[in-house]
């Protein structure tokens, strides 16, 4: 198995410590920042603790789009003139919106946090933005949706986000900054203006989620060659006369929010990275915060009629998935237009909950590892625990190679089933009986004799 060949490679720069055991390689980090001397450059920071402990939590999208529910990018995809999309506004008084509800599912998902869009790329503000037309305290709601969401989560006990698009469709100045410069100007002066409105008015933020912020995205992420226009390759820049003044924002933000957490999209010191989509997995990191986000059903992130919902056994995938490779998960859901969850999506939410209640000892307040990910599945750990979530079992039993000198001195399953061990020269045997492996995922609790954050920092993983 791809693991096994991985571990004796970073086995083998360690003769001194190969000995009899299971092989346990480093995970190094400490569930608190205060609790290791091993821990990655950003657990320094203590704002970050509380998010990584969370592991789990509901991302919002939700808007004007709902109501055709052709997915938040219908104004671009189908080239909508702003006066015509702007009229959905009319027809935006969602009379089942219930923030309290919202929070309680969310709680009932076993989500620690959640994120709204409280601007998209249309510009359409769920907030109140005074002398702002656009928004759904000006327009048929008349109402803050962002006041009531916040009091909502916070009175629920969940941490607070908001998702926040600097990137505004209606304004020429972002297709083509140089030439319409003032446009852009005019919508950068909307961006500061808006991100001291959110994060004055509303209490503690605790994630302003940015989407779109990128400079390289400016010129729609390409650039004028004469009468053509071509998409910048990754490697080179936006280059043109605009700038986004980030570095204002930052130091603004800071100021308001001591303790708020931000992302990578807005060409500033992130705290943590996003990843997107079911496909972007990707490696173990545990040295930079990392979160995925997917969406609940299959298609855009606003709402879509009838999409199909991703199955319980998919969703916990990408949840154990992130955890194991020591990044959180953001689940995204799109309420229908009139504010409502759509059933098939609460329910799955209630499941995801259902899962984590009897589950989440192995997800919340662990770390991705010691072991790597491998074919079998992830691991995470909390002090003496090491978690194997078993996805797909190798066969009747599953072997972790012979490693570092760590003795495991219990196994058992976290559903009380049976499983029995075998520690030698080898590594370590598991076998479950056979037909009693859970169809999602089986979690094997092994106790060691010391913690696994004490595993020498020489294994640090995931560079
Ligand atoms: C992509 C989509 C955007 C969505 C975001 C969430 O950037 O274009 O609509 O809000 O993903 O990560």
């Amino acid at each position: 198995m791809r693991f096994f060949s991985k571990h004796y490679r970073l086995l083998k720069c360690l003769p001194s410590l190969l000995t009899v055991g299971a092989t346990i390689p480093g995970m190094l980090s400490a569930s608190t920042p205060e609790s290791s001397s091993l821990k990655p450059v950003l657990d320094t920071d203590s704002r970050l603790s509380w998010w990584q402990e969370a592991r789990f939590g509901i991302f919002i999208h939700w808007g004007l789009y709902a109501i055709p529910g052709r997915g938040e990018w219908m104004q671009w995809n189908e080239q909508i003139p702003n006066e015509e999309y702007a009229r959905l506004a009319d027809q935006f008084h969602p009379e089942q919106f219930d923030a309290v509800a919202w929070a309680k599912l969310f709680k009932e998902a076993g989500a620690r946090y959640s994120v709204l869009t409280s601007r998209h790329h249309d510009g359409f503000a769920l907030f109140s933005d005074p002398g702002n037309p656009f928004t759904s305290v000006t327009t048929a709601a008349h109402r803050d949706f962002v006041a009531e969401y916040v009091k909502a989560v916070r009175a629920a006990g969940l941490r607070v986000g908001l998702y926040y698009s600097p990137l505004d469709w209606r304004f020429p100045g972002y297709i083509c900054p140089n030439i319409q410069l003032a446009s852009a100007e005019a919508m950068r002066a909307q961006y500061h203006h808006q991100i001291e409105e959110l994060l004055s008015n509303y209490g503690q933020i605790d994630v302003l989620w940015f989407d779109g912020g990128e400079r390289d995205w400016l010129n729609f992420g390409g650039d004028w060659k004469g009468a053509a226009w071509e998409k910048r390759p990754r490697e080179a820049h936006y280059q043109g006369r605009f700038d986004w003044q980030h570095d204002r924002v930052y130091a603004r933000l800071r100021q308001l929010q001591p303790s708020i957490l931000i992302n990578g999209r807005a060409d500033m010191a992130e705290d943590f990275h996003s990843r997107e989509g079911d496909r972007a997995m990707g490696e173990f990191d545990n040295t930079h915060a990392w979160e995925l986000c997917a969406t609940i059903a299959e298609g855009p992130w606003g709402y879509k009629p009838d999409a199909a919902v991703k199955s319980l056994g998919n969703l916990v995938h990408l949840l154990v998935g992130a955890a194991g490779r020591d990044g959180n998960f953001l689940l995204n859901i799109g309420p229908r237009p009139d504010g409502a969850v759509e059933p098939a999506v609460a329910q799955r939410l209630r499941e995801m909950g259902e899962w984590l209640r009897k589950n989440g000892e192995s997800i919340y307040g662990t770390r991705g590892g010691p072991d790597l990910p491998g074919d079998y599945g992830v691991s995470t750990h909390r002090g003496n625990v090491v978690y194997l979530h078993v996805l797909q079992w190798p066969g009747e039993k599953l072997t972790l190679p012979a490693g570092v000198s760590v003795k495991v001195v219990r196994v058992a399953r976290l559903d009380g089933g049976a499983v029995s061990f075998v520690q030698n020269e080898q590594g370590l045997e598991l076998r479950v009986t056979s037909g009693a492996c859970d169809a999602i995922d089986t979690i094997i609790k092994l106790e060691l004799d010391r913690p696994a954050e004490e595993i020498p920092a020489d294994l640090k993983l995931g560079k």
